[in-house]
């Protein structure tokens, strides 16, 4: 029989990055469909709202992806008073927007750490349970910019699609165990990521400023983040390994229609246009 609430499938998640954004509305979503959620931020008095909201459903969970060893060190405490989670969310992230060559490596690398190679280590962590059971999600929250890169933010970019490369080899990977990966690409969504994004040096160069100008735009305009938890539980009710576009039309539906089709070189000339770079 198919399942109709995402419970039937998963009784327990994590989901990280859930004080703000995306990650509040996936933790919200879960918590309607009767999913018992474990929810992360560096500060979990950030979470004391959804906590009092929702008592013995969800636990707040400290947890900062700086620190790869103490992230995974958090995941394991948080796995073992679960029981083990059937469900992963790696949803936290920022952004940081500069000149490439004029910022600091040690931020772009700080970046790649916390959204990349540490995102990656908590997918290393959940999968053995997952597997040993037969049954789980692990579902990384990717970005459009894997497709369609975000100017002066190429951190952002690289450790999204590097995120979506080890969806996608885990889709494989995965394959009659029983677990399923989800590469979800949202679209621009008004959350608070654009008032947190780092502002590093290259940021104010007038090339710089007219692609802010644009990103902002899009990012005011974009759809609430519940928008994006329906997107997220009509997957998991799927209950199949896939990519998961979702955003206004032109977002999921158009632009990455245009991508597969038109030669690469129209699609960054589009891109430079829409960023006030052409
Ligand atoms: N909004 C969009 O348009 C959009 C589009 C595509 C993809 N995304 C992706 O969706 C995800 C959520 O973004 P959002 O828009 O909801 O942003 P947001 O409102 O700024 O929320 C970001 C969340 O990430 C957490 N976080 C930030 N740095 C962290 C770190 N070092 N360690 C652990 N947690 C950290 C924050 O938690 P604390 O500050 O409480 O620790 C917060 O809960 C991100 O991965 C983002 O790249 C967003």
């Amino acid at each position: 029989m198919a399942a109709t609430r995402v419970s039937d499938l998963h009784r327990t998640a994590l989901v990280t990055g859930t004080s703000t954004g995306l990650g509040r509305a996936f933790a919200n979503m879960l918590l309607a469909e009767s999913v018992r959620v474990w929810g992360t931020s560096r500060e979990t008095a950030r979470l004391a709202g959804t906590a009092a909201a929702h008592p013995g459903t969800f636990t707040p969970v400290t947890l900062d992806l700086r620190d790869a060893a103490a992230a995974v060190a958090s995941f394991r405490a948080a796995e073992e008073s679960a029981g083990g989670f059937d469900l992963v969310v790696n949803n936290a992230g920022y952004g940081a927007f500069g000149g490439f060559a004029t910022a600091d490596f040690a931020d772009w690398r700080a970046q790649l750490e916390v959204m990349l190679v540490n995102t990656a280590a908590l997918a290393h962590a959940a999968l053995p349970g997952m597997l040993a059971r037969g049954h789980g999600a692990l579902v990384n929250i990717s970005s459009l910019a894997a497709e369609f890169p975000l100017p002066f933010q190429p951190a952002y970019n690289m450790a999204k699609a590097g995120l979506s490369a080890l969806s996608e080899s885990l889709m494989i990977e995965t394959r009659g165990t029983g677990v399923i990966v989800l590469d979800v690409r949202p679209g621009d969504y008004r959350t608070d990521f654009e008032g947190s994004v780092a502002r590093l040096p290259g940021a104010d160069a007038p090339g710089a400023k007219r692609a802010w100008a644009a990103f902002a735009r899009m990012m005011r305009s974009g759809p609430p983040p519940d928008h994006a938890a329906v997107a997220l539980r009509r997957a998991l009710l799927r209950n199949r390994s896939g990519t998961v576009r979702t955003g206004r039309f032109f977002q999921a539906v158009a632009g990455p229609l245009l991508a597969r089709v038109a030669p690469l070189a129209l699609s960054r000339r589009i891109q430079a246009r829409y960023f006030g770079l052409d």
